[in-house]
């Protein structure tokens, strides 16, 4: 059988003398959808980042389609098909919407092409001249995401997609989510938006002071939501 996209164990990450994970025990098997909850501060970006091998020190493992990886740089993580959309979406404003989405090299085969890109994102394909500054925040995480997918990456950490979008844009990531799961691929979504977050995961783990504290499946989401009131206010 295929290892998982995701296995971590006991994932400790610093960042220079602050020490921010405390021992991370968090799994993702093929084509799920995992939800990394937590409240501000909790550690989710550290943890994503932590994968990727962009924090500062690491210690535990964080094995990716079986490579134990955390004594390689980032770029040989990414080459693992290890896709990356950070809060902060990354847009160039400078160059036009094709630009930016060209622009990251193909990591792994399998990419997406441009046209089943537009497919997915018709929006995009209607701003493909527009500069980056021009596009809205929807669009700006629209190409964010659409970027990643034609890197070859199989593996998705999404961090924070839905924060401050419209709910009609909302809704339109959410569908993305689904399309994306349904060709196969495999994310981990930290989200702050609950309802968004909520419908799409096939599991949840809920983060505290650097630590996972829960784990749920989809299926006991109704039995956790007096924990989900009480950690998250959700
Ligand atoms: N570059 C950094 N240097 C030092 N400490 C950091 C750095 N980035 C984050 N931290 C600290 O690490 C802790 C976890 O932050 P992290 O960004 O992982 O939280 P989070 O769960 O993503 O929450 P949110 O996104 O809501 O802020 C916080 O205490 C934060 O202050
Ligand atoms: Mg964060």
């Amino acid at each position: 059988m295929a290892a998982d996209p995701l296995s971590i164990t006991k994932l400790q990450a610093w960042y220079g003398e602050s020490h921010i994970l405390h021992g991370v025990d968090l799994n993702v098997r093929q084509g799920e959808v995992v939800t990394l909850l937590g409240r501000n501060g909790a550690g989710r970006t550290t943890t994503l980042r932590a994968i990727l091998g962009l924090t500062g020190q690491r210690r535990g493992t964080v094995t990716i389609n079986g490579v134990e990886t955390t004594q390689l740089a980032p770029h040989r993580i990414a080459r693992l098909g290890v896709g990356y959309c950070p809060e902060e979406r990354g847009i160039f404003s400078s160059l036009s919407a094709e630009e930016n989405l060209l622009l990251p090299p193909r990591l792994a085969a399998g990419g997406m092409e441009v046209d089943e890109i537009y497919a997915m994102f018709p929006n995009l394909k209607e701003r493909a001249k527009s500069p980056g500054t021009r596009l809205s925040g929807g669009e700006q995480q629209m190409l964010a995401l659409a970027r990643i997918l034609r890197s070859g990456a199989r593996l998705l950490l999404l961090d924070e997609i839905s924060e401050g979008l419209a709910p009609v844009i909302v809704q339109k990531l959410g569908e993305v989510i689904r399309a994306l799961k349904t060709r196969g691929f495999t994310i981990v979504l930290v989200e702050q938006n609950f309802r968004f977050a909520a419908p799409l995961a096939d599991r949840f783990y809920v983060m505290e002071h650097g630590k996972i504290v829960k784990q749920f499946a989809q299926s006991e989401l109704e039995q956790q939501r007096g924990m989900l009131h009480e950690f998250l206010g959700v």
